[in-house]
């Protein structure tokens, strides 16, 4: 495999966008100064957390360049999307608001449409928008040139022209520049981008690129800023965490990284997302066990249950080796919560393929199992693989696993009942303004009684009730030590 090394361009690449922020949010002041309400954006993101992050990123900079939130696309002067390709649902969603927006810029032809992420790193998407959007979208870019935002904007605004920035090369990575937070003590880190797995199902590898890690010390620097910004629990992102490190100048191990982030002071709690199950390793295991602020919950996709479906789809183990690793997790964390991603009808999945997987999925107790369809990606091996599985077999095949599933969590959540636990308030419920709600170690998401005084506290609570997806709880007294009471 190719290695690449990360440059990590904070220096002279960042500076040249913050020019760019810098002139615009001029612009944008004058705008103000005379007058003018206030320009705004409205962002639309699809798709897992790695693209999330990225439109953290995308705000940040419109912020940081004049621009205030908009409700809604009719309600901004600068719209983006930041596009999904993973199932084909995700992307109709998109042609859909583009067929919208057809309409709507004929009422309001001043509104900057954007579009960026992995739908755009497709080939044949830009062709397409070229052809029938032209009039629509003003601006595209990729999942590699996320941060050229400010000069991408800054083209568009002075000639008035599309721009079009699609990298299909991605040896740099631009940190380090201004980004918003959703949740002031929630924040997540990138600490790799790309993936080399080739799932035989997958389009990331395509339009994400190869598997790249950053530097330990540019990950510690980040988490050290956050910590010092007030954020207690801090997520590391990559598609495939556990290979971590690998393609570095000096490697280190996923799990060597997680003990550097345990250091600093001020973070609570690690979480990290994805994992391979292949790539789970006994140091990763022992590190989770051992340091108590490493969650006890991972996320470990099983994608199938059936050996030859895991191998066709180019997974690297089977049905034994995952159940084997479920196995050591619980014995070394016995509290530990699991979560999984199934995905339902790969080609050639036969009804007895389809058992394995709900063999699986009763031993295996998750707390949250996100369940796919399999849905064809064109370029992607199992694309022309034979024996696709009709729409209607996938279907009934889908609720039966979902028959099994959702019973499975709600018997998992009832273990908690009457456990003590530890809970990061994150903010009042929807519902009652007199209930709090936050998650616990485990990630479950827990309710109690309480106000706004407590959001953003770590607070010790009893479990007292099971409501299936969610747990009710009563405050005790004590104080949290971390992640225990
Ligand atoms: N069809 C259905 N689900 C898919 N996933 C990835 N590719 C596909 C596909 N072609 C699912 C996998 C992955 C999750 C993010 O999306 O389960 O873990
Ligand atoms: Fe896709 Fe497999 Fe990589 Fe996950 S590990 S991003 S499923 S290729």
């Amino acid at each position: 495999m190719e290695e690449i090394r990360l440059a990590e361009l904070s220096g002279e690449e960042r500076l040249r966008q913050m020019e760019y922020i810098a002139k615009i949010r001029s612009e944008n002041d004058a705008w103000e100064a005379a007058g003018n309400p206030k320009k705004k954006y409205f962002s639309f993101v699809m798709g897992c957390q790695m693209n999330t992050h990225d439109s953290e990123k995308l705000v940040g900079m419109l912020k940081e360049m004049g621009y205030a939130e908009g409700d809604s696309e009719t309600d901004a002067d600068f719209i983006i999307y930041n596009t999904c390709c993973i199932r084909e649902n995700a992307e109709q969603k998109i042609y859909g608001k583009l067929g919208w927006l057809k309409h709507y810029k004929k009422i309001n032809p001043n509104a900057i449409v954007a579009i960026c992420g992995c739908m755009m790193q497709q080939e044949g998407v830009l062709q397409t928008i070229r052809r029938e959007y032209r009039r629509v979208v003003d601006m595209v870019f990729g999942t590699f040139n996320i941060y050229k935002l400010p000069e991408l904007l800054y083209r568009r605004l002075e000639t008035g022209k599309p721009v079009y920035d699609i990298w299909q090369d991605y040896e740099e990575v631009v940190e380090d520049l201004p980004r918003a937070r959703t949740n002031p003590f929630k924040a997540s880190v990138n600490i790799m981008y790309g993936c080399n797995n080739f799932c035989a199902y997958c389009i990331v590898p395509y339009v994400r690129g190869r598997e790249r890690s950053r530097e330990a010390e540019a990950v510690l620097a980040e988490v050290k800023q956050l910590a010092a910004d007030g954020v207690k629990e801090i997520t590391l992102l990559g598609q495939n965490v556990n290979s971590y490190g690998q393609t570095l100048e000096h490697p280190i191990s996923f799990a060597k990284l997680l003990q550097m982030v345990h250091e600093v002071e001020g973070i609570e709690r690690i979480r990290f997302t994805t994992s391979n199950p292949k790539d789970i390793s006994d140091e990763l295991i022992a590190t989770m066990a051992e340091y108590p602020k490493i969650c006890n919950n991972l996320h470990l996709p099983l994608q199938a249950g059936s050996d030859s479906v895991l191998q066709r789809m180019n997974r690297k183990y089977t049905k034994e080796s995952y159940l084997e690793q479920v196995k050591k997790l619980r014995a070394a964390m016995p509290d530990i919560t699991l979560t999984t991603d199934i995905i339902i009808g790969f080609p050639g999945e036969t009804e007895e393929d389809f058992q394995d997987t709900i063999d699986v999925v009763k031993e295996a107790k998750y707390s949250i199992g996100y369940t796919f369809m399999y849905s064809k990606r064109t370029g992607t091996p199992a694309a022309t693989m034979d024996n696709q599985v009709p729409d209607e077999v996938m279907r009934e095949r889908f609720e039966r696993l979902l028959g099994v599933l959702n019973p499975g969590i709600a018997e998992l959540h009832k273990d908690f009942v009457g456990r003590e636990m530890v809970v990061l308030v994150e903010e009042i419920s929807k519902n009652d303004p007199n209930v709090v709600t936050g998650r616990a170690e485990n990630n479950l998401a827990v309710y109690f009684e309480g106000s706004s005084d407590l959001i953003g506290k770590m607070v010790p609570v009893k479990i007292v009730y099971n409501k299936t997806f969610y747990l009710l709880a009563e405050r005790i007294l004590g104080e949290s030590h971390g992640n225990s009471i």
